[in-house]
Parts: C-alpha cells; sequence; structure tokens
C-alpha cells in the first residue's frame, strides 16, 4: 500500500464510452488497488452549465454506479458526492482570498468561452457565470482539502492541478505550511483508444461505443468498425487496425499475441476479427454491466455507499478546514 493519497473528481455527465473507459476509469480503478483514493462525483462543477436537479441527480447515480460495477476497491476508496461535504464551500470562499483574479482569467477553459464570444461578436463574458469563472477555486478547494498528492485527470484538467497546486503556494506563504502540494497525473490520452470510424472515440466524433451497451447494440457497433478492403486471405496490419487497437485494451498479453498472428499470417476476414473482438469485450464487461444495472435498480444500496463515503471523506475535510480557519482566522 502506498502512502501517497489519490484524488480525483468525477463530472456526473452520463455513462462513459469505453475511451473513457480504458484512458480514465481503469487507470483509477487499478490505482484504488493499492493508493488510498478519493473520488467523488463532482456535481457542485456541473452547476455552471446543468440547471436541471433531476439530470444532475440521475447522472450522479450512474456516475457512482459506473465506479462500483467497474470494480472500484471499497476498501481503499472513498466514494462520494462532492455536494454532500459542507467545507468543500468554505474552502473555496476562503481560498478566493489568496487567489489572483489573473490567475483566472488565463485559465483555459474560461479563454475558451472569451474566444468563441469575439468570435461571435458578443461581449466577451457573455454566458459566463461565476461558477465558471471561479471554476478552478472549486477544484483547488477538492484537491486540497482532502490532502491528496497525486490527481489523476484528463490533459484538459492539467492547469486546474496546475493552478490547485499554486494556490497551495500562496496560501502556505502568507500561512505557513498548511497544504500538501498535489502534483497532476495525465492519464493515457485517450487519443490512442480509436473510435467506430479510426478517429479517436469522442462523443463529438459520434463514434463511440457505450461502456455498458447491452449486448446487442455492442454486437451491432463492432460490426459498424470501418476498415480498409482486403480480402480474408490476405495479411493485415494489427497496428492500424481498429479491431485490433481496441482487443488490445481488452484482452491477456497472451491472446493479444495470438491475434497480432492471425492478422499477419493472412486467411482471417474482418467479420472474423469482429467476432473475436465482440466475444473478448463482452466476456470482460457483462459481469460490471449486470451489476451496473443491478445497483441503477438498488439506489438504497447507492445511498449506503454514498453516505459511507460522506462519513469518512468529512472526517479528513473537517480536519483541514479547522487547520485553515485557524490559519487565517485565528480560531
Ligand atoms: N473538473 C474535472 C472535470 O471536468 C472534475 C473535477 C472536479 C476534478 N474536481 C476535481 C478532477 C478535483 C480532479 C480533481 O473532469
Amino acid at each position: 500500500m502506498s502512502d501517497k493519497v489519490v484524488l480525483t473528481g468525477i463530472k456526473p455527465t452520463g455513462i462513459p464510452h469505453l475511451g473513457n473507459y480504458v484512458g480514465a476509469l481503469k487507470p483509477l480503478i487499478e490505482m484504488s488497488q493499492t493508493h488510498r483514493t478519493f473520488v467523488f462525483i463532482a456535481d457542485l462543477h456541473a452547476l455552471n452549465t446543468i440547471h436541471n436537479p433531476d439530470e444532475i441527480s440521475a447522472n450522479t447515480y450512474a456516475a457512482a454506479a459506473v465506479l462500483v460495477a467497474a470494480g472500484l476497491n471499497l476498501k481503499n476508496a472513498v466514494l462520494f458526492r462532492q455536494s454532500d461535504i459542507t467545507p468543500v464551500y468554505e474552502l473555496a470562499t476562503l481560498l478566493m482570498n489568496v487567489t489572483p483574479k489573473g490567475l483566472m482569467n488565463r485559465a483555459h477553459s474560461y479563454k475558451a468561452m472569451m474566444d468563441k464570444n469575439t468570435a461571435n461578436g458578443l461581449d466577451i463574458d457573455a454566458g459566463v457565470n461565476m461558477g465558471l469563472y471561479t471554476y478552478p477555486i472549486l477544484m483547488a478547494a477538492d484537491i486540497l482539502l482532502y490532502k491528496s498528492d497525486i490527481v489523476p485527470v484528463g490533459a484538459d484538467q492539467k492547469q486546474h492541478v496546475e493552478f490547485a497546486r499554486d494556490i497551495a503556494g500562496y496560501f502556505n506563504n502568507l500561512y505557513g505550511n498548511v497544504f500538501r502540494l498535489p502534483e497532476p497525473v495525465i492519464g493515457r490520452d485517450t487519443g490512442l483508444i480509436p473510435g467506430l470510424d479510426g478517429r479517436k472515440m469522442s462523443k463529438s466524433y459520434d463514434n463511440t461505443i457505450s461502456l455498458f451497451a447491452p449486448e446487442g447494440e455492442l454486437k451491432k457497433k463492432i460490426m459498424r468498425i470501418i476498415t480498409d478492403s482486403k480480402t480474408p486471405e490476405e495479411v493485415k496490419d494489427p497496428d492500424t487496425s481498429t479491431i485490433f487497437q481496441l482487443y488490445t485494451h481488452f484482452a491477456s498479453a497472451a491472446e493479444i499475441d495470438e491475434f497480432r498472428q492471425m492478422f499477419l499470417a493472412g486467411g482471417m476476414g474482418y467479420g472474423t476479427a469482429k467476432n473475436r473482438l465482440f466475444d473478448k469485450i463482452n466476456s470482460v464487461l457483462s459481469g460490471p454491466r449486470a451489476e451496473y444495472e443491478r445497483l441503477m435498480a438498488n439506489r438504497g444500496e447507492l445511498d449506503d455507499i454514498l453516505s459511507d463515503g460522506a462519513a469518512r471523506a468529512r472526517a479528513v475535510a473537517d480536519d483541514t478546514i479547522a487547520r485553515v480557519k485557524r490559519a487565517m482566522l485565528g480560531h
């Protein structure tokens, strides 16, 4: 067991696709086998864009069920709802006072909004609420509250983790060594996981396979993977094949090697290769898929997991917020 604390937040945006699973969820679940891990559903971070409580609530349950069904180790991992822990709102307010406004102006996500507004001839701050503008401060509060060392995130979130580190540094300079300095760990680039058309798997390309697609849909999607037009007899290149690339993320080393040889030997049609890919993914995911469906039909069980996680998270959060208040307010 490592003595480093891992933390990450997952926005409640529905069931992930295979690219999200391979790039982010699977590595996180592996880390939870060996590290004390805080994983929360970042429902407060959804508020700047989603103004429908039913949507946030349903997506929060779905995100929690995905993590549990996919094998998060609940002995080492504390799974909770971000909004259940009151000290995070407190810490975000307190951190405002050591965070330069200029740092927020430089946030990629805010800059992207300003650029879009400028391109559309709108006021630069059109559609920007303070939830979006101060998003990195709330994220710093998440990261610092639970004394995290390692923060696994996608490349798009790296700057936010660096901001958390900067904010911790400003705070410690003024008030003494209260915060641990976190490190971002960038997950495998999901660009490596191809979608049905061979481009990176992404919602914006409409080429995804949902992690828990029912068997029939999974099969249909896999049969739609675009290939070149080689005949069954011809030798095929595994390294440029979407079928082979997807296979490598689900099969054992021996199985991957065997499949590679089948591509190189010729005599295997793409239909056969797709069937083999389907059988593999389906056998790996059918257990987790059934568990996901069971949990979604048993909300009470998810509530118990989330309230147990909240109690464990609160113990750490209460300690941090007491130290911060003492340092800043003298009581
Ligand atoms: N902002 C992250 C995202 O959009 C989610 C998140 C919220 C997060 N708080 C966090 C990630 C703290 C890591 C650490 O994906």
